[in-house]
C-alpha cells in the first residue's frame, strides 16, 4: 500500500534563531496623556507602560519583519535559501491581499517559499509557532520563519482612553526547524468568539464606505473585562500546557507572557505559583503592548540580556482579541 510520500516518523521541532525590530522612535508616557486625560502615574501603576515605540513612515510592516527575520536566520546559521515556509501572524498589515508573507519571503531571498499570512490577534505568534512545529515535526517543512509583527499606531485612535497608551509597533522573528530533542511542547489553544466585542475594529470596511465621513477603523477595547479574563482564565491555560510539556512550575526557567499590561503578568505568575528565581519578561514597561510581535520581542530582549539562557525552558502564553488564546513551552535556543 502506497504511503503518498509520507514518512511514517514524526520528528521533533525546536527554535533556531530569534530576531527583532524595534522602531527608532521612543513615544514617553508624556507624549500620550494630553489627548486622553490622563497622567504618567496612571498609566505606570495601571499597565506598567513608561515608553512605547511608533514606528516612522519608512518602518513599514515588511520593513520590520524582514529586519527582525534577517537577525532570526542569522542567529539559527541558516541562508534566507533554507527556509521554505514563512508566516506571519498580524493585524495591522493595512493591505488585505496579497499575504505580505510573499513579499517579505521574496526580499529575504527565501522565493519560492510557501508563504501565508495569519489573523488571531495578540495570540498570533504562538498560533503560528504551534503550525510552524507541526509542519516541521511532519517534514511538510524543513525551516519555517514564523514572523509576528504590529504596526498598531496606524490602527489606534489617540483620543481613546483605553487604548492609545497601551499599543505600539514592533517585529519579532523566530526559525523553527528540526531538533534531536523536542524543544517545542504541545500547545493548549482555543478561542471564545462570544467575547469577540471586548477588542474589536470599529467598523468594518464597507461601513466605512458606506459613510460619507469615511472615518478610519480604530481598535475598541473593554479592558476591564478583558483584564479580569486574561488574569484568571489564562493562568489556567498556561497551567495546562506546563501540564501537558510535563513541567512543573518548579522546574520552569523562564515565563514569557504577551505583554498585554504588567497586572496581568503579575497576576498569572501568582496564580501559576512560579518560584521567585523564574526569569519573567517585563518588555511592556519600555515597548507597549506590541499584539503578535511582543513574546519574539520580549524573547529576544530576554537572550540579548542574558536572563534567558540557551537550553533552559520558557512558557509562551498569548491571548487577545477573538478572544483567541494559545500557550506551549519551549526550549530557549
Ligand atoms: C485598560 C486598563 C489598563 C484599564 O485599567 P482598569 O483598572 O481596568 O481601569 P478602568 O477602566 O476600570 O477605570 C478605572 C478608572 O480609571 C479611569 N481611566 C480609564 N482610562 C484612563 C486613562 N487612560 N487615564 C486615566 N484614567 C483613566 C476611569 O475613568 C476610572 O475612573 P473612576 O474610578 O473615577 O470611574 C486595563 O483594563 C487593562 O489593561 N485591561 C487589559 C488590556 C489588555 O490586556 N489588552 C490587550 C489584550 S491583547
Amino acid at each position: 500500500m502506497t504511503h503518498l510520500g509520507i514518512s511514517p516518523n514524526v520528528r521533533a521541532s525546536g527554535i533556531h534563531g530569534v530576531g527583532a525590530y524595534r522602531p527608532r522612535r521612543i513615544v514617553p508616557n508624556s507624549d500620550i496623556i494630553d489627548r486622553i486625560h490622563s497622567s504618567d502615574d496612571w498609566i505606570r501603576t495601571r499597565s506598567g507602560i513608561t515608553t512605547r515605540r511608533f514606528a516612522e513612515p519608512d518602518e513599514t510592516v515588511q520593513m520590520m519583519s524582514v529586519s527582525a527575520a534577517r537577525d532570526a536566520i542569522a542567529a539559527a546559521g541558516l541562508e534566507a535559501s533554507d527556509i521554505d515556509c514563512v508566516i506571519v501572524a498580524t493585524v495591522s498589515h493595512l493591505m488585505q491581499t496579497p499575504a505580505v508573507a510573499t513579499t517579505i519571503a521574496d526580499e529575504l531571498g527565501c522565493s519560492p517559499a510557501a508563504a501565508f499570512d495569519i489573523s488571531a490577534a495578540c495570540a498570533g505568534f504562538c498560533y503560528a509557532l504551534s503550525l510552524a512545529s507541526d509542519m516541521v515535526r511532519v517534514g511538510t517543512s524543513e525551516h519555517t520563519l514564523v514572523i509576528g509583527v504590529e504596526r498598531l499606531s496606524d490602527i489606534t485612535n489617540p483620543d481613546d482612553r483605553s487604548t492609545a497608551f497601551i499599543f505600539a509597533d514592533g517585529a519579532g522573528a523566530v526559525v523553527v526547524g528540526p531538533s534531536d530533542t523536542p524543544r517545542i511542547g504541545p500547545v493548549v489553544w482555543g478561542s471564545d468568539g462570544d467575547k469577540a466585542g471586548y477588542i474589536t475594529q470599529t467598523r468594518s470596511w464597507d461601513d466605512v464606505f458606506a459613510d460619507d465621513e469615511l472615518r478610519w477603523p480604530t481598535l475598541h477595547m473593554e479592558g476591564n473585562p478583558v483584564f479580569r479574563w486574561a488574569s484568571f482564565e489564562m493562568a489556567k491555560t498556561a497551567r495546562e500546557a506546563l501540564d501537558r510539556a510535563g513541567v512543573d512550575p518548579t522546574e520552569l526557567d523562564v515565563f514569557v507572557p504577551h505583554q498585554a499590561n504588567m497586572r496581568i503578568t503579575d497576576a498569572m505568575a501568582r496564580t501559576l505559583k512560579l518560584p521567585e528565581n523564574v526569569a519573567i519578561a517585563r518588555d511592556i514597561a519600555e515597548q507597549g503592548n506590541t499584539s503578535a510581535a511582543s513574546i519574539p520581542l520580549a524573547l529576544e530582549r530576554m537572550i540579548a540580556d542574558g536572563e534567558a539562557k540557551s537550553g533552559q525552558s520558557a512558557l509562551f502564553i498569548a491571548f487577545g482579541a477573538g478572544l483567541v488564546y494559545a500557550a506551549q513551552v519551549v526550549i530557549i535556543p
